[in-house]
Formats: structure tokens, sequence, C-alpha cells
């Protein structure tokens, strides 16, 4: 058997990794406080730690991973903090793209884009349009995401579509319905990974969610590195998916 190692002693069967990994990185501010510093720190340190988990995951062979940067309830944030958090996203994006590119990811966001100022969105949106083509991974950056927004964005399009004749209600499945969604294209998640001690989805991906394995881990983001993802990926291949059918052995 072809293994992945670490110097953790952690043996993944490759025949078994998520096709999809999703991530809530949380913890970034208690994770500064600890250490007694300013809550930008924590997401500075955050995002250090998120480039080094979207090399891992390329390097493992998954090829999707969906990181919940920014939801739509983080608008409610203090200004500082915004500004940090678009700056920080920034920054990531401008030393990113070049490896990106090199490395055949491809870059995707879901979330409502136009929420973010213009030349964010430019950015956005150049860098989505020159990796479309990659397929070595894909990237997808949740930002301004929220799962009932999604739903509910979704539901208008089809309506919208339905009113024109071009669908009619009985045509609408879930397969029909899974196109108007912002992950169309990319597989649900296999497993869904919470750091922070945590145990919520808050709003993250609440259709797509529906057969995802979870791991909930006590650990900060700014402390989740490769060998807490190992052992993450380690606990999904203990699991068995029954996609609520019988078992059969
Ligand atoms: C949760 O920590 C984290 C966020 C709201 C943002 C996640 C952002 C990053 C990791 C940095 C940007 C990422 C990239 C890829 C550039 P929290 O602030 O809610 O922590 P707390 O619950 O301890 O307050």
């Amino acid at each position: 058997m072809n293994q992945c190692f670490n110097n953790s002693h952690i043996v993944l069967d490759p025949s078994k990794l998520p096709r999809h990994v999703a991530i809530i990185m949380d913890g970034n501010g208690r994770w500064a406080k600890s250490k007694g510093l300013p809550r930008i720190y924590g997401h500075k340190k955050g995002a250090e730690v998120a480039k080094k988990i979207i090399y891992k995951t390329k390097e493992l062979g998954i090829p999707y991973l969906t990181l919940f940067a920014f939801s739509k309830e983080n608008w409610l944030r203090p200004e500082e903090e915004i500004k940090t958090l678009l700056e920080l996203l920034k920054v990531y994006l401008d030393a990113e793209f070049e490896e990106m590119k090199k490395r055949g990811i491809k870059f995707k966001v879901i979330g409502d884009k136009e929420d973010f100022p213009k030349d964010l969105q430019e950015k956005l949106e150049l860098i989505e349009k020159t990796t479309e083509k990659n397929d070595e991974m894909v990237l997808c950056m949740a930002l301004s995401y929220g799962g009932k927004n999604e739903i509910v964005k979704a539901t208008r399009k089809l309506a919208e579509e339905v009113k024109k004749g071009k669908i009619s209600p009985e045509d609408i499945d879930e397969k029909l319905f899974r196109n108007f969604l912002d992950t169309k294209d990319i597989p649900d998640p296999d497993l869904l990974i919470r750091t922070s001690g945590e145990m919520r989805i808050s709003n993250f991906l609440l259709f797509q969610l529906a057969y995802t394995e979870f791991y909930f881990t006590s650990i900060y983001w700014p402390d989740f590195d490769e060998n807490e993802y190992l052992k993450a990926l380690y606990s999904y291949q203990q699991r068995e998916r029954r996609f609520g059918r019988v078992y059969e052995s």
C-alpha cells in the first residue's frame, strides 16, 4: 500500500482520503487573548496556518478544500477587526496568486463577493478567472458567506427561471436545485473540521453538510498544524459512512 507518513507516526490510507475537506477556522481571538495579545495577532497567525493547510491538502492529493474565511455575520464585528481581516485576505491573495498558478490550484469564492470593496472584488474575480482551468486542486473560500443566504439566493434564481417558463415546478429535484447553489460543480464535503472546541456549524454549507463527517477539536486555529490535520484525517478514516443505509460487510 502506498502510505502517507509523517513524523508523528500517523499513517493514512491514501485510498480512503476525503475528496473534499471543509474547515471552520475558529479560535483566533481566544488564541491571541490567551497570549495577552490583541485579536488581530490571532488572525495573522491564523492566515499563516491556513496557507500551510492549503498546501498540505494539495500535497496529500485531496482535490477540494473549502475554508470559512469570512461569514455574513462577521460584518457585525468591530470595524477595525473587519479591516484587518480584509487586509489579511488581500495580502494572502497577492502573495499566493503566483503559487496557486504554479501549483495548478483553482481558486473559487462562495458567498457574496459584491459585499466587499471594489478593489478586493476585482482581485478575487481576476484570480478566479486566471485559475479557472487549473485542475490539481480546488481551493474554495467562503467569503461573506452564509448557508441560509445561499439557499435563499438559489431559490430566488430558480423561481425566476420558473417565472420565465424555462423550468417547470415538477422538474425541481435535488440535482437541479444544486445547480443554483454557489457550490455547483463542487462535491459535498466528506469531512468538516471545526477548531476551538465549539460544536456547531454556524450557518456554514447547510445544504451540503447533510452526510458529512464532523471532526471537532479544542485546539485553537492558530495552533492547528499539519499533525493536527493528519489526526483529523485519521479520525475520518476510522468512520463507517452509511449514508442512511444499512452497512453490509
Ligand atoms: C474565527 O476566529 C476566525 C475568523 C472569523 C476568520 C478566519 C480568518 C483567518 C484564519 C484569517 C484569514 C484567512 C486567510 C486564508 C487569509 P474568531 O475571531 O471567531 O476567534 P474567537 O472565537 O476566539 O473570537
